[in-house]
């Protein structure tokens, strides 16, 4: 082809593009197309068929290439130019104005003038253009370096892949999935029988991570632009940045005001709380900014936050509703918490049916009826709780609840220990506490298998295929795909979920075996601290106490757990099944000739103290008893040895001096 030629198709497609570009931002931006869908597709459709047609024309930038074919293995890490940070909070109007005082002293400047905007519910992000073209999208990270989600990012219909202009800029602005598309989302995954979302703000977070460029391209994903990271670009406020960023056909929110008075400032953040439950995003605050760019860059940062903005929080919403039962659900630990099964009610963007009521002394103190007229809200804007009755509302048919004497799953009956608020079910083979057991093993913060939720475990121990969490690694295709309710694209992806949860680190495993009091923070000190479940099953009250945050409660019941023989069966059989039973990462200190080990101290030491060479030895796998066995592998002689040292010469047990102890575990002198 000559070259008079080329340019000319190279004409054709500019046109093309910026034509598309348009009809884009005209659609996805301001709502107001010009031409039909069907119309719009043409556009596309002649624009790939003429790229496709000479290769020549390709160019990423087009928006025949918006969405990503690859997924990618991780996302690359991009560093902020300037630093993304958070906000600081204010809840009341004395706050705000309290706020209003430290900047008016800061600048020494009367009043100031305020730009006010919702507070969007989502995540930031940073948009890089270069010359008017979009290089880079990232998330917020830690604030000084965050992930690079341009692929996805580029799959957002309100993202322009080039500016109008050629301009050099960071635009800086927050990712969110509105109320309506996210009820939307999760009916689908419902069907799909996929995990659903907790809220908006999770599905877009999800989303936005998401790796397969192809499957964030089917998300509905938005944003609004709200602010400048580093840029060309010299202004005067943040009104007129706003402005210009919207000629520049970004996504930015039109509910925004510049308030010249403290006064007006409050007007707002009252009624966008008023309105809040009316917008089609969640939003859980205002942002007030100075709006004169100069007295902000004066303010400067704190290490945290701008001096120049802050967030005013919504208070939480509080609705009235009705207490239609409270019902008992029986956990994993036996405790019996009362529920309130309430009237449905929309609350903080999603709708709330059951509030947890705690114990019978919650139940008593806010003397809670079946049949009461009740104001909830939700704690920490998620759990749902009852606040208080409205007496005034009683109508005298209502009735008093009292904690069921027998377990409600297996007829034991229930006893409320002395030191407890809680009544519990003391049967180890009840069969509500073993679902519960199975749904916290599968439990994303345990071993996270995807698919055995409460509805399966439920299933699978009614039909007396899972029975103890060990049953898990054992089920077969053939049993599942013939249970009714279950598709055979599902049971082959349950038994996946299974099989790549077998190599979760011992942490993971720790957490979900249940063990009382052992939280996800102290499974990950036993896991660090013992290397494998084979040294841990052997570790003593003492010997457990000696971990930093590690007390005598946790110890307890620790060791009681492995004392079970129910214990030692299930480790049995998941270590059959091969499900890892180790901890990766501090595996380099483990020495073999330590590990596995059991040493005995005899006297004194000369340069640690017994729990600093007691900790050495457990770093490095080896394990610490009391007294001299014939399960004893080294005794380590100190000053002044004990009747110790008799009896392991006696069972033949090797004997070592300190200095020995140090070179097997790898310290020399100097650093002992
Ligand atoms: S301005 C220096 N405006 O709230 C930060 N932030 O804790 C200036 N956010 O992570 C941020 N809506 O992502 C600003 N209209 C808005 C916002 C907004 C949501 C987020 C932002 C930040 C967090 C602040």
């Amino acid at each position: 082809m000559d070259e008079a030629e080329m340019s000319r198709l190279k004409e054709i497609a500019g046109k093309l593009r910026s034509e598309i570009e348009y009809h884009n931002y005209r659609y996805h931006l301001l709502d107001q197309p010009e031409i039909s869908d069907a119309d719009f597709d043409r556009l596309m459709s002649k624009l790939k068929d003429l790229e496709n047609e000479h290769s020549e024309l390709y160019d990423p930038d087009s928006p025949t290439q918006r969405i990503g074919s690859r997924p990618l293995v991780a996302f690359a890490t991009v560093e902020h130019k300037i630093p993304m940070l958070g906000l600081d909070n204010a809840f009341s109007e004395k706050e705000i104005s309290e706020f209003n005082q430290r900047v008016r002293k800061l600048v020494a400047v009367d009043v100031i003038e305020y730009f006010c905007e919702p507070k969007i519910d989502g995540l930031a992000i940073s948009l890089q253009y270069e010359k008017g073209v979009l290089i880079k999208g990232s998330t917020r990270g830690d604030g000084f370096s965050g992930e690079d989600v341009t692929t996805n990012l580029r799959t957002i219909r309100q993202v322009p892949l080039s500016l109008p202009k050629p301009l050099t800029l960071e635009a800086r602005g927050e990712v969110f999935i509105s109320r309506a598309d996210f009820k939307t989302l999760n009916r689908q995954r419902e069907l799909e029988n996929l995990p659903l979302f907790a809220n908006p703000r999770n599905a877009a977070a999800g989303s936005l991570r998401q790796l397969d460029p192809q499957l964030a391209a089917t998300r509905p994903l938005k944003l609004f632009i709200y602010g400048l990271g580093k840029s060309e670009l010299q202004l005067e406020t943040q009104e007129a940045t706003l402005n210009l960023l919207e000629k520049l056909r970004l996504p930015v929110n039109n509910v925004r005001q510049v308030c010249g008075s403290l006064e007006e400032v409050w007007a707002f953040c009252l009624r966008m709380q008023k309105v809040r439950a009316q917008l089609p995003y969640d939003s859980d605050g205002v942002v007030i900014k100075v709006n004169d760019l100069k007295l902000q860059e004066n303010l400067n940062y704190t290490a945290r936050s701008p001096r120049w903005a802050i967030a005013y929080k919504f208070p939480p919403e509080e609705k009235e509703t009705r207490v239609l039962d409270i019902q008992v659900n029986v956990g994993r630990t036996g405790a019996i918490t009362p529920v309130a099964i309430l009237e449905p009610l929309f609350l903080s963007g999603t709708t709330v049916q059951r509030a947890s009521l705690h114990n019978e002394d919650l139940i008593r103190d806010k003397g809670i009826m079946i049949g009461d007229a009740v104001v909830v809200r939700k704690a920490g804007e998620i759990i749902p709780e009852v606040l208080r009755v409205i007496v005034e509302k009683r109508s005298g048919t209502e009735r008093p609840f009292t904690m069921p004497r027998y377990c409600p799953s297996c007829g034991s009956k229930t006893v409320r220990l002395l030191d407890e608020a809680a009544r519990r079910c003391f049967n180890p083979s009840c069969p509500a506490q073993l679902v519960e057991k199975i749904v916290h093993f599968a439990s994303r913060r345990a071993m996270d298998i995807e698919g055995l939720g409460p509805a399966a475990a439920e299933l699978l121990f009614q039909n007396g295929m899972v029975k103890d969490i060990g049953d898990i690694y054992y089920l077969k295709f053939e049993d599942l795909a013939a249970l009714p309710r279950i598709a055979h694209k599902s049971a082959s992806n349950l038994l996946q979920a299974i099989e790549k949860s077998k190599i979760n680190p011992l942490r993971k495993l720790l957490f979900g075996f249940g063990i009382r009091h052992v939280g996800e923070k102290a499974s990950r000190l036993l896991a660090e601290r013992y290397n494998c479940l084979e040294n841990l099953k052997e570790a003593t009250l003492d010997e457990l106490q000696l971990i930093g945050e590690i007390g005598p409660k946790i110890a307890e019941t620790v060791v009681l757990f492995f004392c079970k023989p129910e214990t030692r069966l299930l480790i049995e059989k998941l270590s059959k099944a091969g499900v890892n039973l180790t901890e990766p990462g501090n595996q380099a200190l483990v020495i073999a000739a330590v590990a596995g080990k059991t040493f005995v101290f005899s006297g004194g030491l000369e340069n640690y103290t017994r729990e600093q060479a007691a900790a050495l030895i457990e770093e490095r796998g080896g394990k610490i008893a009391g007294s001299v066995s014939r399960k004893t592998d080294y005794l380590v002689l100190g000053r002044e040895p004990g009747s110790k040292l008799a009896k392991a010469k006696d069972l033949g047990i090797r004997i070592i001096e300190e200095k020995e102890l140090q070179k097997l575990l790898g310290q020399t002198e100097a650093e002992g």
